[in-house]
């Protein structure tokens, strides 16, 4: 087993798409170990994507994961982080395969609905972000 991070994004939330997309992530055999929802501050949208600070998306991206409600949750499913990054598509959703999340429900490249962690050491780091220690003992 392998422990990710997912995000189901404000579009998600505001467009009721949240029992789909959660009902596709068990669909897919990932177990969900911690879930919560809360709304971003500018400063914490800031931070947890911090990676794209100058690029031409970054403001936007801002603004829209401060734009209402986001649910991030830990998920654990064997190879987890390859497979969650394999059924949510890619990041635009004209090239994401057929049947994956952001194929079917993404509305273009900047509001496609959920986010995953896509490596190792950037799953620990958003989990962290999102889930103090504290919680995340059994
Ligand atoms: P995520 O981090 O949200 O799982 O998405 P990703 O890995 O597929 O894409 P990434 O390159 O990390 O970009 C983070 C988010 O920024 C927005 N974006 N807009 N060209 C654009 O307009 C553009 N590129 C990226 C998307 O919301 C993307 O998910
Ligand atoms: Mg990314």
């Amino acid at each position: 087993m392998e422990t990710t991070f997912a995000m189901l994004k404000p579009d998600c939330i505001e467009r009721k798409l949240t029992g789909k997309v959660i009902d596709f992530i068990l669909e897919h055999d990932f177990e969900i170990q911690r879930l919560k929802k809360l709304h971003l501050s500018t400063r914490q949208a800031e931070s947890f994507y911090f990676m794209h600070k100058g690029k031409d998306f970054y403001e936007p991206l801002i603004k829209f994961m401060t734009s209402g409600p986001v649910i991030p949750m830990v998920i654990s499913r064997k190879d987890a982080i390859e497979k969650f990054r394999e059924v949510i598509g890619k990041t635009d959703p004209e090239k994401a395969a057929s049947g994956t999340l952001r194929e079917m429900y993404a509305t273009d490249i900047r509001h496609n609905v959920v986010h995953g962690a896509d490596s190792p050491e950037n799953a620990t780091r958003e989990i962290a972000f999102f889930f103090p220690k504290i919680d995340l003992i059994k």
